[in-house]
C-alpha cells in the first residue's frame, strides 16, 4: 500500500465521529462495569519486591493453566516475545518463525534491536508449518550461518487467519526444533481462542514447548497485560530482563485484577466472538468480488480481499467509517475484521449491510 493511502486510511479512521461497530482490533475493546470493579477493589503491594498478591495470584494461575513450573507479569504480548528470545537466545542466533509471525513485522524489529537476533522465515499456509519446514530453512549453512536457536509457535496465527495449531504439528515442530538444539517459544496472543474452539486444555498446547505467553488485552478484554510461562530458572531470568527493560512494575495489581476477573469471566464467550467471525465471513463469501482469506474460519479473525469489486481496501474502510464501522485496510485490496467482546451479532448483521450496500 502506498503510504499516502496507508495515511488516509488512518486519518479516516481515527475520525470515525460515531463510531458504533470497531472491528479494526481485539485490542480495541474497553474494561467492563465488572471488571473496573474488580480493578477499584484491587489488593496492591510493590510487585518488584514480589509483594503485590494481586499480581502474585496471577501468576501463579497463569503457570497452572499452562502447565509451566512459573510466570511473570509482563505489561505487553510484545515484551512477553522480546523477553523470551533474549533470555533463550545469543546476538547472531536466529529466531525462525513464519513469514507473517508478529516479531518478524510488527515488534518494531525488536528481536534485532534488542537481542541482536536474525529472523529465518517460513512459508507456512495459514501461518503454519511443521518439523521438515525448519530443517529446510535451517540446514545447509553449517559454521557460517547464524545459530538457528529458537522456533517461534505463533497460535492462533494472527495474519495466518486465527488458525488454530494441530497438537501433532506443534509436537513435531518442537521435537524438531529440540533434536536440533533449539528452544520452541508459542506466542499465545490468541492461544484462549485456540482453547476455547478446540476444547483442548491450554496446558496440552503448551506441553511440548519451553515457553508460552497468553495476552489479556485482546480477546480477553483487559487494559493491558501479558503472562509468559516456563520453567522457573526461566522466568527467573524474564524477570531481570523485564527489569533490564523498564517493565518492572510497582502496584500492578491495579491491571492484574482485571486479568484475573477476565480469567474467570471473558474465556467462555470467545465463542460468541468465533461465531460472529463466522456470520461475518459467511456473509462475505456471498458478496460478488470479496474474496475469504481462508475457507474456514475458525476464531475471531476474518481476513477478505475487495480486489473483485470496483473499490480498493482504503476507499471501503473510508465509506465503512462514515456508516460508523471500523474495519482496518491492510494493502491496497486486504481488509481485516475482528471481532472481540464489544461486537455484537446485531453489530456484526449492521456490518454486513453496509458491506453489501458500499461494495455491490
Ligand atoms: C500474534 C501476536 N503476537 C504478539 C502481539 C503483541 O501483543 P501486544 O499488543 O500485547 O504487545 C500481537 C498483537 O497484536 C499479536 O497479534
Amino acid at each position: 500500500m502506498k503510504a499516502d493511502m496507508l495515511g488516509a486510511a488512518r486519518a479516516a479512521a481515527s475520525i470515525a465521529p460515531n463510531l458504533r461497530v470497531d472491528l479494526y482490533s481485539d485490542t480495541n475493546s474497553r474494561p467492563t462495569p465488572g471488571m473496573r470493579k474488580a480493578i477499584s477493589e484491587a489488593e496492591c503491594g510493590n510487585e518488584q519486591a514480589l509483594e503485590d498478591p494481586t499480581t502474585n495470584a496471577l501468576q501463579e494461575r497463569v503457570a497452572e493453566l499452562l502447565g509451566t513450573e512459573s510466570a511473570v507479569f509482563l505489561p505487553s504480548g510484545t515484551m512477553c516475545n522480546e523477553i523470551a528470545y533474549r533470555v533463550w537466545a545469543r546476538q547472531g542466533d536466529a529466531v525462525v518463525m513464519d513469514k507473517t509471525g508478529h516479531a518478524l513485522l510488527f515488534e518494531t524489529g525488536g528481536p534485532a534491536a534488542l537481542s541482536g537476533l536474525m529472523i529465518t522465515t517460513i512459508d507456512g499456509p495459514d501461518g503454519i508449518f511443521t518439523g521438515q519446514h525448519v530443517r529446510d530453512v535451517t540446514s545447509g549453512g553449517g559454521r557460517h550461518a547464524p545459530r538457528p536457536k529458537i522456533v517461534n509457535i505463533e497460535n492462533t496465527s494472527n495474519l495466518g487467519g486465527g488458525c488454530i495449531w494441530p497438537i501433532e504439528t506443534i509436537k513435531d515442530v518442537a521435537d524438531t526444533a529440540h533434536s536440533m538444539d533449539m528452544i520452541a517459544h508459542m506466542d499465545g496472543a490468541r492461544l484462549m481462542n485456540a482453547v476455547v474452539e478446540s476444547g483442548i486444555p491450554a496446558s496440552t498446547f503448551a506441553s511440548n514447548v519451553d515457553s508460552v505467553w497468553i495476552d489479556f488485552s485482546k480477546g480477553l478484554g483487559c487494559p493491558i497485560g501479558g503472562v509468559l510461562a516456563g520453567p522457573a530458572n526461566f522466568i527467573d531470568e524474564a524477570f531481570r530482563i523485564k527489569h533490564q527493560f523498564g517493565g518492572a512494575l510497582r502496584q500492578s495489581g491495579m491491571v492484574t485484577s482485571a486479568c484475573l476477573y477476565a480469567l474467570d469471566h471473558h474465556v467462555e464467550r470467545l465463542k460468541d466472538d468465533h461465531e460472529n467471525a463466522r456470520t461475518l465471513h459467511a456473509g462475505l463469501r456471498d458478496i460478488p468480488g470479496v474474496t475469504v482469506q481462508n475457507d474456514v474460519c475458525q476464531t475471531n479473525l476474518v481476513f477478505f480481499d475487495v480486489g473483485g469489486t470496483k473499490l480498493s481496501a482504503p476507499a471501503v474502510a473510508s465509506a465503512l467509517i462514515e456508516r460508523g464501522i471500523r474495519i482496518g485496510a491492510q494493502n491496497e485490496t486486504k481488509m481485516r475484521a475482528v471481532t472481540h467482546l464489544d461486537v455484537s451479532t446485531n453489530d456484526i448483521k449492521f456490518t454486513l449491510t453496509a458491506l453489501r450496500d458500499i461494495l455491490t
